[in-house]
């Protein structure tokens, strides 16, 4: 019901799109107070980028143990100043699928917990896609000629792992296109405008540099050196679907 709320006032709103850009990356005060902690050999950790991002600086509990819907929404929210939907959304239905309202990180790397197949850094099962495969990550990277990622090399990467995979279902296809547009819209420059400003043209020329993703991904920190900061507009759930939609528009 909230996302479809959601979903209804994003819609509401592009029907009568303002006409400048509210929002300037020149604006940013945020900054990431909890430094980064290399994970340990007995700390548990997920397949989702972010969740261990949030555990490597202690937004969750480091050893990544006995962590509930409402701490990852408050983590998220902590972390990177968007919406806690973003953390209790996808959390409520992950803990659902796996009749849990209390997880180590661990325990998202099954089909209950919304892994899937074809993940753009991951191995699929039965290999244990909570570690980075260092291969998937330089062929995310490579699928763009430039030194972005951006809506059309991630369209070419989503492709490119779906051949690599049986078939996904239709829900993992688009969990797939959400994901591939949560690293575009966390990592790009400028942060993310409301969905009501979001442009085709700004969708299609939103860029993510790529040392900033590679360090993002390999090393699973927030990557301030590489000029990452914390959103100071407050993201909301509905801002990233229309990269979704773009990148699934994108792949043809
Ligand atoms: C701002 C919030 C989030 C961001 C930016 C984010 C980002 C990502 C990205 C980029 C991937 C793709 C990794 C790949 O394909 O190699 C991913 C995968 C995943 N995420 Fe997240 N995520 C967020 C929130 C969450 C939450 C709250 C959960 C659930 C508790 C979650 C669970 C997962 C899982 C299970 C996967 C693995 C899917 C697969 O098999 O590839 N994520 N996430
Ligand atoms: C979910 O977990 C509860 C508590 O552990 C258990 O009583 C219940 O049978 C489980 N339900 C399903 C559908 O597995």
């Amino acid at each position: 019901m909230q996302i479809l709320t959601l979903f209804a006032l994003a819609t509401a709103a592009l029907a009568h799109p303002p006409a400048a850009l509210a929002y300037s990356h020149h604006d940013h005060i945020g900054v990431v107070t909890k430094p980064y902690l290399k994970a340990g050999r007995t700390d548990s950790r997920s397949p989702c980028p972010l969740l261990n991002t949030l555990a490597n600086h202690g937004y969750l509990p480091h050893n990544g143990r006995g962590i509930t819907v409402e701490n990852i929404g408050d983590a998220v929210l902590a972390a990177t100043h968007w919406s806690s939907d973003f953390g209790t959304i996808p959390a409520t239905n992950a803990f659902a699928g796996l009749n849990k309202t209390v997880i180590d990180l661990e325990d998202l790397d099954t089909p209950a917990g919304t892994e899937h197949p074809a993940s753009l850094t991951r191995l699929d099962s039965p290999a244990d896609s909570n570690d980075l495969n260092m291969w998937r990550l330089n062929a995310l990277l490579g699928d763009s000629k430039t030194s972005y990622l951006n809506v059309a090399s991630l369209a070419k990467s989503r492709n490119r792992v779906d051949g690599l995979s049986p078939a996904l279902t239709a829900a993992q296809e688009s969990t797939s296109q959400a994901e591939a547009a949560l690293l575009l819209t966390l990592m790009m420059d400028g942060g993310v405008p409301a969905a009501a400003d979001a442009t085709e043209a700004f969708i299609a020329g939103s860029k993510a540099p790529k040392n900033r993703v590679r360090a993002w991904l390999k090393d699973e920190r927030f990557p301030i050196a590489e000029g990452w900061k914390p959103s100071t507009r407050l993201v909301q759930f509905a801002d990233f679907s229309p990269f979704s939609d773009a990148i699934k528009t994108a792949q043809g």
